[in-house]
């Protein structure tokens, strides 16, 4: 890992261009705000943004300028981003090179500028590390984070002249189909000396075919007052990814999740199937735990040391205590303590606390309840607004009747009781300690401790 001590500083300041829609991803939510590991794309760029440790962070907002400042204040509170946050509104979204224009009152307080895109999370702090060390040995005006792609379109591409040296960025726009066929391509990510990068930036003239103002044109602009331009390759082409489309989106999502699953494998979690295995950004994994293939974790999920979760779960904000087996079910917003065992087929909704030891399989659901220390619902069951206290064995088919259509109500179950196969419990009802309910009864009143409860017709044989 490289020295982070280095660089920031209160002479360099970092800006993200996010005012664009994003018109490509033909959406009503704005680009940047795009889930990605669970948190909005923009989450990645404000991250690496702090790892920098700039005096100041801006942020570029316009299309939605509302929505995005929202969500960066609130990511940045969540995620402990530590450098001040300034937003900066564009007013028209007139281009790249207009949002930077924009913000001058924002850079000139420094002497050096990191700008970068919000759509491009796949950067990461050693490239823009290495981006900023190379601007600093190289002392040009500019340096860009540079790439080379097999399939270059969409990309601005990097001319150069036969020594070597950057001439200019040309777009796709408005390239000849001999610069087009250039292979190394604009990462969108750049250092500045802002002196030279403000004396340039308002001769920028709109083109293509929306009129915009590129920035990548400061470059010919700061070469045409003798300034130079360096680049920085990119030893890795895969992180310059840009997210336009939702083609794109997936194509990042993909390597941010590998990358996910990566740090758990190196940190001894098995990941059977990383191809059908998702998880978010903030999910915490116990060493040992092994995931079976077609395991999505969302949110805050958490899950312990030796676990086995998977083939086919679905978990979300959910907290798995160490030893568990979770197989082919959903758990969310629930806590599930050590060595229970669920599913197949369970669905375990929120506000639920399993365990230890405890067991809930086969088609049952529970919600809002507590199923306590080794107490089973293997079968069939919906369990819903109770508390089911321990060493409780629920047969199959058992219904907690929680709903009286109006108000929802409570189901006690003491310790040790035994509720026979497809039994009602009409709540609000309590079942005693070590009482028993015999099959196929409707409990509608509390069955006091030790007693045995049948609550059902008589049997009558016809010949
Ligand atoms: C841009 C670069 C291109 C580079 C590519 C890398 C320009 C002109 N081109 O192209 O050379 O290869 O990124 O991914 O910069 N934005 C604003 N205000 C605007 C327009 C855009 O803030 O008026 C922001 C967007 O929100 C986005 C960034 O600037 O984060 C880049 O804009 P985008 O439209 O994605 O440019 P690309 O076509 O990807
Ligand atoms: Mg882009």
């Amino acid at each position: 890992m490289m020295n982070t001590q280095r660089k920031g500083g209160k002479n360099m300041g970092v800006l993200i261009l996010a005012a664009g829609q994003g018109t490509r991803m033909e959406s009503a939510l704005p680009k940047v705000l795009h889930p990605m590991g669970g948190k909005p794309m923009i989450f990645y760029t404000l991250r690496l943004a702090n790892a920098l440790k700039p005096a100041a962070i801006g942020v570029v907002v316009g299309h939605e300028a509302e929505k995005v400042k929202a969500a960066v204040s609130a990511l940045a509170k969540e995620t402990g981003i530590t450098r001040p946050i300034q937003f900066i509104v564009q007013k028209a979204m007139l281009g790249s090179g207009n949002a930077v224009l924009e913000s001058v009152p924002f850079l000139k307080k420094f002497k050096t500028a990191v700008v970068l895109c919000g759509d491009t999370p796949l950067l990461t702090y050693e490239s823009i590390y290495g981006l900023a060390l190379s601007h600093e040995e190289q002392k040009g005006q500019a340096t860009l984070l540079t790439a080379k792609l097999a399939n270059p379109k969409g990309y601005g591409r990097i001319v150069r002249s036969p020594m070597g040296e950057v001439l200019r960025i040309v777009e796709e726009s408005v390239g000849s189909p001999k610069e087009l066929a250039l292979n190394e391509v604009n990462s969108g990510a750049y250092c500045f000396e802002v002196e030279p990068l403000l004396l340039g930036l308002k001769d920028i003239s709109p083109k293509g075919p929306k009129k915009e103002q590129f920035l990548t044109d400061i470059m010919e602009l700061v070469r045409s007052k003798g300034g130079k331009i360096n680049a920085y390759l990119s030893p890795n082409p895969e992180e310059i990814l840009g997210v336009n489309s939702r083609v794109q989106l997936a194509a990042s999502e993909r390597v941010i999740n590998r990358r996910m699953l990566e740090r758990f494998m190196l940190s001894g979690v098995t990941v059977c199937d990383p191809g059908s295995t998702h998880i978010d950004a903030d999910v915490e994994i116990g060493q040992d735990t092994v995931i079976q293939p077609f395991t999505v974790m969302r949110g805050k999920t958490k899950i312990g040391r030796q676990c086995r979760v998977g083939p086919f779960c679905y978990l979300e904000d959910a907290q798995v205590g160490n030893e568990c087996e979770v197989r082919s079910s959903q758990l969310v917003s629930c806590r599930v303590l050590e060595k229970c065992a669920i599913g197949p087929f369970a669905n375990i909704r929120p506000d639920s606390v399993l365990g230890p030891r405890a067991k809930v399989g086969n088609f049952s659901e529970v919600k809002n309840s507590r199923v306590g220390f080794g107490s089973k619902v293997p079968h069939l069951s919906y369990i819903g607004d109770t508390e089911i206290i321990e060493d409780v064995n629920v047969g199959a088919g058992t219904i907690t009747c929680n709903y009286d259509g109006k108000t929802k109500h409570k189901t006690t179950i003491g310790a040790k009781a035994f509720i026979g196969s497809n039994v009602n419990l009409v709540a609000p009802v309590k079942v005693g300690r070590g009482a028993k309910i015999g099959a196929g009864s409707t409990i509608t009143e509390d069955v006091p401790d030790g007693n045995l409860a049948i609550a059902r017709a008589r049997q009558v044989n016809k010949a």
